[in-house]
């Protein structure tokens, strides 16, 4: 059985929607016999697809595996340019390691690269990021906007608005930003970003923008040490969640807020980022490389840095810190 028809024939199903699709115009636009398109629908069950036959009209997909795989993804993405690329690994050791190799290889804006598991997937400061097999959301997404560097960090916050209303919509769940990159439930994490950077004298050669989404996890699938600070969408929801919808989802966000973003710049993004936020107005510790500071965070600047004040009035830009909200 040839693969690619079969793979293509999962395509025009899922674009199709809940509309089915007769299998003989099927056959004619794949230039098959109506036989052949039934073989490929036992295989596409095999597979894991469930096809429905609905009487005189045709076939219709009522659940697509759960997988990442390219083609999977890229059936109905609303996006133009976000995952018009993308990279599926069944794994690989962190998927930033393979996004920067693409990129310094020229890979072209948008492309995004997917693993099943990571074996050493990264979060900040150099801390380990759990990445078991199929259960979340492992992947790197390369952008390479004509802004000078120092405005990369806003990139975190753009992408956080995009995943917080990627989520809203697969799930119906309201997460919230604890600033700068970790998406909440209450005080536990589903979500982290890890923003990168290439540049070069000319400024932004590429951003690698990773996003880590607790997705499919029980409590028990998550390490003892993280079991109390970790969640995931199935646990929030109560239900197994489509991760395939939600990849979809995140990338036609992050495409319409960064288009936003370089149309109009940070300010409507940051009344977006704050309507979000679990940070602002809050009692805060945030921790650097040299002091910790304790205050209420006000705000953000429109340059994405937190503005921290403290029990003597003075106001500190925070620009990268560990923080815990009291
Ligand atoms: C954090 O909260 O510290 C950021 C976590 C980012 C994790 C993602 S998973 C996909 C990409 N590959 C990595 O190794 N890390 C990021």
């Amino acid at each position: 059985m040839n693969i690619t028809v079969t793979h293509k024939l999962a395509t025009r199903l899922l674009e199709a929607g809940s509309e089915p699709v007769s299998g003989q115009q099927l056959a004619d636009e794949f230039g098959v016999s109506r036989t052949a398109i039934w073989k490929h629908m036992k295989e596409l069950e095999e597979m894991g697809y469930g096809i429905e036959s609905v009487r005189k009209k045709g076939y219709r997909i009522q659940k697509s595996p759960d997988s990442l795989e390219a083609f999977l993804v890229q059936a109905d993405l609303k996006t133009k340019k976000i995952g018009k690329r993308i990279e599926y690994m069944e794994q690989c050791a962190s998927t930033q390691i393979v996004a920067h190799q693409l990129a310094q290889e020229g890979a072209p804006d948008g492309t995004v690269v997917i693993a099943e598991l990571q074996t050493e997937g990264r979060g900040r400061l150099m801390r380990k990021w759990d990445s078991a097999k199929g259960q979340g959301i492992w992947m790197s997404i390369i952008l390479r906007p004509d802004v000078p560097p120092h405005k990369a960090p806003q990139f975190t916050l753009v992408a956080a608005v995009a995943i917080v209303r990627a989520i809203q919509s697969v799930t119906g769940l309201e997460a919230s930003i604890k600033w700068p990159n970790d998406i909440l439930f209450g005080t536990k994490k589903a979500t982290g970003i890890l923003t990168e950077l290439q540049s070069d004298a000319d400024g932004i050669q590429a951003l690698i923008i990773g996003i880590g989404v607790n997705v499919n996890q029980e409590r028990e699938d998550f390490d003892a040490a993280v079991q109390d600070i970790a969640t995931s969408l199935r646990l929030e929801s109560g239900q197994p969640i489509n991760r395939r919808e939600l990849v979809q989802e995140i990338l036609h966000f992050l495409e319409v807020y960064t288009e936003l973003y370089i149309e109009k710049g940070f300010a409507p993004l940051k009344i977006l980022w704050e309507g979000h936020s679990a940070t602002i107005g809050k009692a805060i510790r945030a921790r650097m490389s040299r002091e910790t500071l304790e205050g209420i965070a006000e705000g953000i600047t429109e340059d994405g840095v937190l503005q921290l004040r403290t029990a003597d009035g003075k106001l500190h830009g925070i620009y990268s810190a560990d923080i815990e909200l009291k």
